[in-house]
C-alpha cells in the first residue's frame, strides 16, 4: 500500500497558514502543545492523528471558534490571533454537514454571499458555478434531506467554497460516508481543490485518506506534531516509533546500534547502511514494512533470516504471512498475489522459509 506521489501543488512563496507556538490548555491539560507549522498557498495539507490528539482543537483555533492559550496564527501573512471568526479569511466544513433544512440546495450554497449583500445576478451565477463544480447542477431546487450523504457533503463544500476563502478547513468531512463513497469523494475533493487552488487544511484519523490526498501530511500525537512531510516521506521514512506504527503496518524490533547494524539478538544483526547519528551502544528500534519483505526470489543484496510460517491470511490482492524467527520475534510479510503464482506454490503454516529485504528498507528509529 505504497502512496502514489500526487502532482505538486501550485504554490507561491507566502505561507497560507502559519502557526507559531500554538497551544491550548483545558483544565490544566495541554491538548495542543506549541505547534509550529507553515502551510503553503494552494497546498492540500493533512493533519493526521488518532482520536483525541488535538486535531479539532487546532482547527477551531485557526477558525477563531476557540482562543489559544498561547501562540499565534497567521493567515496569508496577517496575524489573526485575536480576529473574530467572521473576519478571518477561512471557512470550515465539518463532518456533520449542518445544512439549513428550511432552504433548498441553491439557498444553502448561496447563503454566505446573500448575507454579504451580493447582487441577484452575481449570486445566481456564482451558485450555478459552484453547483457545477460539485456536480449538483440539476439538484438546486432539492431539499437537503432528500440528498444522499455524499451529495449533502458536496453541498456543504460548495457553500464554503463560494466565499472564496484563502483557506478551507475540513474536519473529518468524509468520516460519515461508507467506504466506497468515501473513496469516490476523496478523489473528487482532491480534484476540486486543484481546480479552485484554495489551500485545504484537512483533518483525518484515516491514514489511507491522508496519504492518497495530501501534498504534505503532519502526523499528530498527544498535541504534538511527530513528523511532517510528503506522503512518501512519512510512509517510507518514518522518524518515530509512533509514526511508523500509526501509518500503515510496521514490523518493529528493538536492539542496539553498533558499526552500521542493529543487533536485535545474539545471533541477529540487521545492517542499516543509511542510518546516521546514533552512537555505538545506543538503544534503537528497527522498522521494516511488511511489503518490503520477500519470501522468494531473494537477491544477493538482501539481508536474510530463516523462519517458519505460523499463519497465513488470504486478502484477495495480497496474502499476509506471520513468520516466526525466534520464540520472541515474529515478522509480518505481505505478499502480492501475482498472476504467475500457482496454488500449489503457496506457503502454508509449518513451511520453513528464508525471508529477506534490501538494506535500504531498514528504518532505524531513535
Ligand atoms: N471544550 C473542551 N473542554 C475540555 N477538554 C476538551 C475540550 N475540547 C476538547 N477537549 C479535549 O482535548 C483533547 C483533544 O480533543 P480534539 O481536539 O477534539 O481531538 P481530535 O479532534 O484529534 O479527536 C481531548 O482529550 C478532548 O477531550
Ligand atoms: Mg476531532
Amino acid at each position: 500500500m505504497t502512496a502514489a506521489t500526487p502532482d505538486p501543488a501550485p504554490t507561491d512563496a507566502t505561507p497560507s497558514v502559519t502557526l507559531r507556538g500554538l497551544t491550548k490548555v483545558y483544565d490544566g491539560t495541554t491538548v495542543v502543545d506549541a505547534l509550529d507549522l507553515d502551510i503553503a498557498s494552494g497546498e492540500f495539507f493533512s493533519l493526521l492523528g488518532p482520536s483525541g490528539c488535538g486535531k479539532t482543537t487546532t482547527l477551531r483555533m485557526i477558525a477563531g471558534f476557540s482562543d489559544p492559550t498561547s501562540g499565534s496564527i497567521l493567515v496569508g501573512g496577517e496575524d489573526v490571533t485575536s480576529t473574530p471568526p467572521h473576519r478571518r479569511d477561512v471557512n470550515t466544513v465539518f463532518q456533520s454537514y449542518a445544512l439549513f433544512e428550511h432552504l433548498d440546495v441553491r439557498g444553502n450554497v448561496g447563503f454566505g454571499l446573500r448575507r454579504r449583500g451580493v447582487d441577484r445576478a452575481t449570486l445566481k451565477r456564482r451558485v450555478s458555478e459552484m453547483l457545477e463544480l460539485v456536480e449538483l447542477g440539476d439538484r438546486g431546487k432539492e431539499r437537503p434531506s432528500r440528498l444522499s450523504g455524499g451529495q449533502r457533503q458536496r453541498v456543504a463544500l460548495a457553500r464554503a467554497l463560494i466565499n472564496e476563502p484563502k483557506v478551507l478547513l475540513l474536519d473529518e468531512p468524509l468520516a460519515a460516508l461508507d467506504l466506497k463513497l468515501r473513496h469516490a469523494m476523496q478523489a473528487e475533493l482532491k480534484s476540486i481543490q486543484r481546480r479552485v487552488g484554495i489551500t485545504f487544511l484537512f483533518v483525518t484519523h484515516d491514514q489511507d485518506e491522508a496519504l492518497s490526498m495530501s501534498d504534505r501530511v503532519a502526523i499528530m500525537n498527544e498535541g504534538v506534531i511527530e513528523q511532517c512531510g510528503t506522503p512518501e516521506d512519512v510512509y517510507e521514512r518514518p522518524t518515530s516509533v509512533f509514526a511508523a506504527g500509526f501509518i500503515g503496518v510496521s514490523n518493529l524490533m528493538s536492539g542496539t546500534w553498533a558499526d552500521g547494524s542493529v543487533t536485535i539478538s545474539p545471533s541477529v544483526s540487521i545492517p542499516a547502511p543509511g542510518h546516521q547519528g546514533s552512537a555505538d551502544g545506543e538503544a534503537v528500534s528497527v522498522a521494516v514494512r511488511p511489503e518490503k519483505i520477500w519470501l522468494s526470489e531473494l537477491t544477493p543484496a538482501m539481508f536474510r533470516m530463516p523462519g517458519t510460517i505460523v499463519a497465513t491470511t488470504y486478502h484477495g490482492a495480497t496474502t499476509q504471512h506471520v513468520v516466526s524467527i525466534s520464540p520472541d520475534l515474529t515478522l509480518t510479510v505481505l505478499e502480492q498475489n501475482l498472476p504467475r503464482m500457482r496454488a500449489e506454490d503457496r506457503w502454508i503454516p509449518g513451511d520453513r522459509v528464508e525471508l529477506g529485504w534490501l538494506p535500504e528498507h531498514t528504518v532505524v528509529l531513535t
